[in-house]
């Protein structure tokens, strides 16, 4: 009984994540980014470009971290030139770069990570955005993992950790990490190994585990002086329109074509939902009142249902899963041995 409960429960909530109001300036309005830095992942296609190029029309320094697409793909190259016409026409003289970035190879991360550190600048907004929908079942990164969990789960992982000392200079920062309302329908399992054939789905399991383990990470930075100004939520950007569904296309079939051309909503709405996470006040850090769940909606470790805070599945409130999930995820990307969470603090 409880079961079916759950199940009808999380097929709701994950139903609401593909909510379709039209929003516009009014509801999300930006802000003065002149002169701040933000890294988005996966930023030459889809709801990561369409939120860089609100960011460079509000004045923001950003690094698009892109990976050589496939040739169907608009080259990060093209991306870059828009919002940087974007930005000039604004009236801004930004710095907007894209640098190399491929989230299956973890050397291209810290490669990336430390190009970063070495620029001395500190870093304002983290948009932890690039993913794929699926992968061959069998498939496997040169690091090891199934494409989809180390794309869309482990590497962002490795990324922000690798930026947090850059995030929490000067300015408290922010980060936005693109979950999905399908982490809802994800399985939970301990060994974080969702193409293994435990029933899972790679792509939902593993948005359940990222929505888990940002939760963690923000009671973990609340415990430390240096990090607890900086606020990390999960934004879900909608049912959206964008290549990500390619792939699937064909054996969605026509009720999906149906869907993508009559329900969802295009790239630039999805995309709000990371503007307004990167620069709305209610969802910005606020040290006074900075906790999991603070009652007036500040506080950071949500999720973010477009531009609304929702409920996450049950599993991300509970904190012994969140601590395996933290767990498992760091022996998996070995970090006791690279010394990253000792030196860190966290
Ligand atoms: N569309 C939806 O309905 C929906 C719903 C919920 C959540 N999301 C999430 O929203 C995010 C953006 O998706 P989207 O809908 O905008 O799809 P998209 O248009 O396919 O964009 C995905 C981005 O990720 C990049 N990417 C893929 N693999 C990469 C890799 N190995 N290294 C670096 N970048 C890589 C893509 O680059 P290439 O051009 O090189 O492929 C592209 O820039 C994803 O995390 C997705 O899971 C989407």
């Amino acid at each position: 009984m409880a079961s079916l409960f759950y199940f009808l429960n999380d097929l709701v909530q994950g139903i609401r994540g593909t909510n379709t109001t039209f929003l516009t300036d009014k509801e999300v309005p930006g802000a003065d980014l002149t002169g701040k830095w933000i890294i988005i992942t996966g930023a030459n296609n889809g709801i990561g470009f369409e939120a860089a190029k609100s960011f460079a029309t509000w004045g923001a320094n950003i690094i698009l971290g892109c990976r050589e697409p496939p040739e169907w793909e608009q080259h990060p190259t093209a991306a870059t030139k828009e919002c940087n016409e974007i930005a000039h026409a604004h009236g801004h003289s930004s710095t907007i770069e894209w640098w190399p970035l491929d989230m299956a190879d973890f050397e291209t991360v810290e490669a990336f990570a430390q190009r970063w550190i070495a620029t001395g600048n500190p870093l304002d907004i983290l948009c932890n955005n690039a993913g794929i929908a699926v992968a061959p079942p069998d498939a496997k990164t040169k690091d090891g993992f199934h494409p989809v969990h180390q794309i869309n789960y482990l590497s962002h992982v490795l990324l922000t950790l690798r930026l947090l000392p850059s995030l929490a200079e000067q300015t408290p920062g922010r980060i936005v990490c693109t979950t999905s309302c399908y982490h809802h329908l994800g399985t939970y399992n301990a060994d974080l190994n969702s193409s293994a054939n435990l029933s899972g789905n790679p792509y939902r399991d593993n948005k359940l585990f990222y929505q888990m383990w940002l939760t963690e990470l923000q009671l973990r930075l609340l415990r430390h002086p240096s990090y607890m100004g900086i606020t990390v939520n999960g934004v879900n950007p909608g049912f959206v329109y964008s290549s990500i569904w390619t792939p699937v296309k064909e054996e969605g079939g026509r009720s999906l074509q149906f869907l993508l051309s009559y329900v969802a909503i295009n790239p630039q709405q999805g995309s709000l939902a990371i503007t307004y996470a990167a620069t709305s006040p209610e969802f910005g850090p606020d040290p006074k009142t900075q906790g999991i769940g603070a009652p007036n909606g500040r506080g950071g470790g949500r999720y973010i249902n477009r531009i609304w805070d929702a409920a996450p599945k049950r599993h991300v409130n509970d904190a012994e899963l969140r601590s395996q999930v933290w767990i498992k995820t760091a022996e998996k990307l070995k970090l006791s041995e690279k010394g990253l969470l000792d030196v860190l603090g966290l």
